[in-house]
C-alpha cells in the first residue's frame, strides 16, 4: 500500500460523521442508474452507510465495500449485520491496487476519496480497470475552497487555512471537486457526465451535527495530531478554532454550504 496519510484519520468524531451519510444524500446522481442484479464496488467505503443504500438499489446483485482501514471495514460489516443486509461484503484494500481481475463490476463508486489521494488519476484508472466495458465509474468529491459559510468567523477562516495546509502536506488536493472532470479525462475516460450537488447545514440540528463534529475533530482527531506534529498550530489555536465551530453552530443565522462535484464516466 502506498505511504499516503489520510488527512481525516479515523477518530470516532470523523467516522460518526461518515456513518450518518446515505446513498440518497451522497449518491443521488447515481441511484437512477442502478438496477437490480448489478455488481457494484464502493471504494473508500468508510463505515459503509452509503454502501448499504447502494446494495439495496442493486439487490439481488452484490455490493462490495473496500477501504484502506481494517477498522472501518469492521464497522461497516457490523452495520450490515445489524441491518440484516445480505447482498453486501466488505474488505480491506487499496484503491491503487484493487484485488480483482479486469472487468469485475458493473459500477465502481467512490465518495469523498479521490481528493484525499496523492494520485487520483491512477486511482481512476484502476477503478476503470475493474469496471466492465460499458459500465460506470461514479465519483463525488468535495471542493474545500468552494465551501461558504456565515457568519464569517475568523476561527473558521483559520480552520480552512489549516485544513488546506494539512491536506496539501499529505500530497492531497482539498479543492478536488473542480478538478474531477479533468482527472477523469486524464485517466482516459471519453464519455463523462458531470454534475454537482451540495450539502447545507443551516438548521439547528444540522448545525449541531456539523459544528459539533468539527469542534471535536480539531481537538482530538488526526487533524489535531497533524497540525501539532507539523508545527502548523499550537494547542491554544486548536482550542480557539474548536470554540469558533461551537459558536457558529449556536448562531441561529449559521449557514454552511458544502458543494461537491460528481461524474458518471463510461468505462
Ligand atoms: C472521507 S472518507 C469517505 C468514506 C465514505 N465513502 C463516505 O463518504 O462516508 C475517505 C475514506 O477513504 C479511505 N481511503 C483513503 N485512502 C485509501 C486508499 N488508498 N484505498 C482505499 N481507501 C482509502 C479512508 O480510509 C476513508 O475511510
Amino acid at each position: 500500500m502506498p505511504q499516503e496519510t489520510y488527512s481525516h484519520g479515523h477518530h470516532e468524531s470523523v467516522v460518526r460523521t461518515h456513518a450518518g451519510r446515505t446513498a440518497e444524500d451522497s449518491a443521488a446522481y447515481l441511484l437512477p442508474r442502478l438496477s437490480p442484479g448489478m455488481d457494484l464496488l464502493d471504494v473508500g467505503c468508510g463505515p459503509g452507510s452509503i454502501t448499504l443504500g447502494l446494495a439495496a438499489a442493486v439487490a439481488p446483485g452484490l455490493a462490495t465495500g473496500l477501504d484502506a482501514s481494517e477498522e472501518v471495514v469492521g464497522l461497516a460489516a457490523l452495520a450490515a449485520a445489524e441491518r440484516g443486509v445480505e447482498n453486501v461484503r466488505f474488505r480491506a484494500g487499496d484503491v491503487y491496487e484493487l484485488p480483482w481481475p479486469d472487468a469485475s463490476f458493473d459500477v465502481v463508486h467512490a465518495h469523498q476519496v479521490l481528493h484525499h489521494l496523492a494520485d487520483p488519476v491512477a486511482a481512476l484508472r484502476e477503478m476503470r480497470r475493474v469496471t466492465r466495458p460499458g459500465g460506470l465509474v461514479a465519483v463525488r468529491e468535495a471542493d474545500f475552497a468552494a465551501m461558504s459559510w456565515y457568519p464569517q468567523l475568523p476561527e473558521l477562516e483559520e480552520w480552512m487555512d489549516l485544513y488546506q495546509r494539512i491536506a496539501r502536506g499529505n500530497g492531497a488536493e482539498p479543492d478536488g471537486g473542480r478538478r474531477l472532470l479533468g482527472w477523469a479525462l486524464e485517466a482516459g475516460f471519453t464519455d463523462v457526465d458531470p454534475s454537482a450537488s451540495s450539502w447545507l447545514y443551516a438548521t439547528p440540528e444540522r448545525r449541531r451535527e456539523h459544528g459539533g463534529s468539527w469542534a471535536e475533530r480539531v481537538l482530538h482527531s488526526a487533524f489535531a495530531e497533524q497540525a501539532l506534529e507539523r508545527g502548523l498550530a499550537d494547542r491554544p489555536a486548536l482550542e480557539r478554532i474548536s470554540a469558533g465551530w461551537r459558536r457558529w453552530a449556536e448562531d441561529p443565522a449559521g449557514w454552511f454550504l458544502m458543494p461537491s462535484a460528481e461524474i458518471l464516466a463510461r468505462a
